[in-house]
């Protein structure tokens, strides 16, 4: 089948690999062209492992091609799949800014009977509404178009993976013939579908996301517990996870869940219940704890060093490993926390990250803290002078670091592990003060 991916960013480029890789003649549609230009000559512009390469042999292959041409985009293929971004605004709500841009641009070059696939995360009754607005806009020209909700779940850092074996394909709509020609789509992956209307279907990913929150805050307050009577919530974890009522998934303690996803879902999910008068407690009480897990985290160090006037050496602003990605990362709301406690400086550590260009929430901070922030390439000479190192990430070269040097190189020999990924036993030996997220006496 022929198809266009409307955006080509970390899910529509995937997708529309994962889809060209499967067969499909695909399309990949961005109105930044310098983005469209780098993928049109192999190059991923942004981190995700696989992917690249997986580019370079359907390029080769001419089995995908990418476009700002928005002509050609909606033009050449009857079936338009959306994954453009939905992010937060102020006050929760999603901004659908760029989905209605898409659907003006759909209504302005639509040529013949179309489906509308929307991968995009989308709040409670767009399908229906989009559904609506699209058929309004065109009945001036006599093209048929339908409207199919078909949620994304993957992660970012195993995109490939999670597209190529997805846990299940949910497909929400009311036009069988639409409905049919969607799971055919996918029918190559030896997926499960899951084939409901559109409310369900975008109930289903909100709610999804909305649960993982829940079930990282829930083990992060556990392991406050854990911390005051010195039990190991690794241990209490793996034992929880054991039972298959639970699952060992997304029950890792640390700093608390970030990205592009979890924070905006849970803050749509709780916008829209708020709009139409129901409260969600249980999700409020998630948000609240995520936020404070920082604090819980900074009240860990201070209790070892009062952080004023101190140098801190930061390991990490993507909000997970294996993605450049640090929209909404804790690393982030850590480093501001920093600052606001009077840290001298602070110097950031990431393998994604060369150059201040690169972290362009530091605009957003007073003048007087600016400075204070430094991007660090060299790791020989980052823990020169530090009084505390924190790892915020668990990139795995942060374990292969020069530890035993970095010792004699550091004011003082403090480490907190705010993702429980180093060897506490092994740190300690080698002479640090070593803290991660109750990780027991
Ligand atoms: N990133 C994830 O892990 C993930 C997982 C599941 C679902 N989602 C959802 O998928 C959607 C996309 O997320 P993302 O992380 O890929 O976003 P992204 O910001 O990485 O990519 C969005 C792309 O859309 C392009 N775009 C914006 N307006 C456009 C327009 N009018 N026409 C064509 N292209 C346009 C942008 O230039 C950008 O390249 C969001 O709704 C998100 O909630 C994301």
């Amino acid at each position: 089948m022929r198809i266009t991916v409307i955006g080509s960013g970390y899910v529509g480029t995937t997708t529309a690999l994962v889809l060209a890789s499967i067969g499909h003649e695909v399309i990949g549609y961005d109105v930044d062209s310098l983005k469209v230009e780098k993928l049109n000559k192999g190059i991923l512009p942004f981190v995700e492992p696989g992917l690249e390469l997986l580019l370079q042999e359907l390029l080769e292959k001419q089995q995908i091609t990418f476009t700002a041409d928005r002509t050609v985009a909606i033009t050449k293929s009857n079936i338009l799949m959306i994954a453009v971004g939905t992010p937060s605004t102020s006050s929760g709500k999603a901004d659908l800014t760029y989905l209605q841009q898409v659907m003006d641009v759909i209504a302005e070059q639509i040529n013949e009977p179309k489906i509308v696939v929307t991968k995009s995360t989308v709040p409670l009754g767009t399908n229906r509404w989009m559904k609506q607005q699209l058929l309004e806009k065109v009945k001036t020209k006599n093209h048929s178009i339908e409207v199919i909700s078909n949620p994304e779940f993957l992660r970012e850092g195993k995109a490939l993976h999670d597209s190529q074996f997805p846990s299940r394909t949910v497909i929400g709509g009311e036009d069988q013939e639409a409905i049919e020609k969607v799971r055919q789509l996918y029918t190559p992956l030896n997926t499960k579908f899951f084939v409901c209307n559109y409310e369900t279907a975008e109930l289903i990913k909100y709610a999804s996301n909305g649960f993982l929150a829940t079930k990282i805050s829930f083990i992060n307050e556990v392991a406050r517990l854990a911390d005051l009577i010195g039990a190991d919530i690794e241990k209490v974890a793996i034992g929880m996870g054991m039972d298959p009522r639970i699952s060992p998934h997304h029950l890792q303690a640390g700093l608390g869940y970030g990205g592009s996803c979890f924070p905006k879902d849970v803050d749509e999910l709780l916008y829209f219940a708020h709009q139409n008068g129901i409260q969600l407690n249980l999700l409020e009480q998630a948000k609240q704890v995520n936020h404070s897990q920082i604090e819980w985290f900074l009240q860990k160090i201070e209790s070892k060093l009062s952080l004023k006037g101190k140098r801190v050496l930061v390991l990490g602003l993507t909000f997970k490993e294996d993605t450049d990605d640090q929209r909404e990362s804790p690393s982030i709301r850590l480093v501001e926390q920093l600052l606001n406690k009077g840290v001298d400086e602070v110097r950031v550590l990431d393998p994604t990250i060369s150059s201040s260009a690169q972290i362009q929430w530091k605009n957003a901070l007073p003048e007087h803290d600016k400075e204070k922030v430094n991007v660090i390439t060299d790791k020989d000479n980052a823990p020169n002078g530090v009084h505390a190192i924190l790892l915020t990430t668990p990139w795995p070269i942060f374990s292969n670091y020069p530890w035993n040097e970095w010792l004699s190189r550091t004011e003082e020999a403090l480490i907190f592990d705010g993702r429980n990924y180093l060897n506490p036993d092994e740190m300690r030996s080698l002479g640090w003060h070593y803290e991660g997220i109750a990780k027991g006496n």
